[in-house]
């Protein structure tokens, strides 16, 4: 596939790295190129298959909505937006394009969710919870895209709104480790994902690539990467 890499930082960089070696051809773009989403007219996006994005909040709706607009197909890592997703997804909708979004591409992350979902009934029994999320200095939003997935996970599959306090530490480089704690006057149970590289991010965002080209609706990973 021809796939356009929006974002040279940290991931958008691995995701270029893991694409190449899956025999894909791969644009990048970075800010300067893209000011404006320049690097998003239809005459640019033209031979490109799948866009990928690991930018940044201030600007990835105007990508999406450039991209959507020339009737291309996403794959969007960024966080910080979902605040629009509605309104994403009814665009994507209406323009009958392809869209798979993730606050965290791993797949190891994803099976996290899933176990967290299945340890939020501990909530229906006297416990409370908390989630703790650690990340590297420079990141921009706080807190992290997949503790507020895990908090609507475990709110939803509980049944319970209130509690569940989201505490964010930001130290180093620590690429990612989120956990969920729940306690009773008995007993606590730690659950904990540690992100040992930015890898597993980029290898799901390609595989999330290959899997969307060709199809035509919104997607969220954690109810496909099953499937890729
Ligand atoms: N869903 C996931 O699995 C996952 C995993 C990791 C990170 N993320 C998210 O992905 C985003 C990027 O993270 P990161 O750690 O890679 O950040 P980063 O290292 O700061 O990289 C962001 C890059 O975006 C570029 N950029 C900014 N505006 C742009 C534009 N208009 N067009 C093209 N490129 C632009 C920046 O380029 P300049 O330096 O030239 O300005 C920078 O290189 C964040 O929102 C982060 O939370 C998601």
């Amino acid at each position: 596939m021809n796939l356009l890499i929006l974002g040279r930082g940290k991931t958008g960089s691995l995701v270029a790295e893991v694409a190449a070696k899956r025999m894909h051809t791969v644009r990048t773009a970075g800010s300067k190129e893209n000011s404006a989403c320049a690097a998003l007219t239809p005459e640019k996006l033209r031979d490109i298959d799948v866009v990928i994005d690991f930018t940044g909040p201030h600007c990835v709706v105007a990508h999406i909505e450039a991209c959507v607009r020339a009737g291309k197909n996403m794959v969007v890592g960024t966080t910080g937006w979902h605040g629009e997703l509605d309104r994403v997804r009814r665009f994507v909708e209406e323009h009958k394009t392809g869209f798979v979004y993730a606050t965290n591409f791993s797949v190891g992350v994803n099976l996290f969710f899933d176990v967290a979902r299945s340890a939020a009934a501990a909530l229906r029994h006297n416990y409370s919870g908390q989630i703790f999320e650690r990340h590297h200095v420079h990141k921009k939003d706080a807190p992290s895209g997949t503790a507020l997935t895990i908090q609507r996970i475990v709110r939803e599959a509980s049944g319970q709104n209130d509690d569940l306090e989201i505490t964010s530490f930001r130290e180093g480089e620590v690429v990612g480790l989120h956990e969920l704690v729940l306690e009773s006057a008995n007993d606590r149970i730690y659950l904990c994902h540690d992100a040992k590289s930015r890898r597993a991010f980029a290898e799901g965002a390609v595989l999330a690539a290959e899997w969307i080209a060709g199809k035509k609706s919104f997607y969220d990973f954690k109810d496909v990467w099953r499937e890729l």
